[in-house]
């Protein structure tokens, strides 16, 4: 038998989860519109830059930035559960690093339909719109093995 409590619960859960599923339908089958990231290399003395991104389900193989130039992948977030993500290692020579270049909890909000970064060597800085430059930069991600989230696979 259910106490009251659980019923109130339950019933709490259904509506929010009503709610999520009506913006969803709203925003066209569980899924927001196009989402484009494009990921420039600043990175200084003409090197290039070696990333490789992933997703849950999805790898987008290694991809190699020549200097000053960009690379964009597209890809549609997540309507109901607000959770796409996707990572990505970045290396250059005596450097190897790893940064969540679209977490939709941050940017979906924060960037919209397009989402650019610049990497530099202390980490990628987000496309600021207003000011019309790349700025307030992100750390690197910190250890994998230091991190909350788990390992999703072995990214090279
Ligand atoms: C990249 O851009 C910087 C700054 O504008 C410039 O000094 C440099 O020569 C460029 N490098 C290449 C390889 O085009
Ligand atoms: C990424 O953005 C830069 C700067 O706006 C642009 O020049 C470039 O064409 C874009 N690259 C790709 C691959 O979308």
């Amino acid at each position: 038998m259910c106490e009251p409590s659980k019923v109130v619960l339950m019933a709490t859960c259904a509506l929010v989860l009503l709610g999520r599923v009506c913006q969803a339908i709203e925003t066209d089958l569980f899924k927001h519109a196009k989402t484009t990231v494009n990921i420039t290399n600043d990175l200084p003395g003409g090197v290039a830059l070696t990333i490789h991104c992933k997703s849950k389900d999805d790898d987008l193989g290694v991809q190699v930035i020549a200097p000053n130039l960009s690379w964009s992948f597209e890809f549609r977030p997540n309507a109901v559960f607000r959770n796409t993500l996707y990572f990505c290692s970045f290396a250059w020579p005596n450097q190897f690093h790893h940064f969540d270049i679209y977490d939709e909890d941050r940017d979906l909000d924060s960037c919209g339909k397009l989402c650019m970064w610049s990497v530099a060597p202390d980490g990628p800085c987000p496309w600021d719109d207003y000011y019309k430059r790349y700025d307030d930069c992100y750390p690197w991600n910190a250890n994998a093995a230091l991190r909350k989230r788990p390992l999703r696979g072995t990214l090279t």
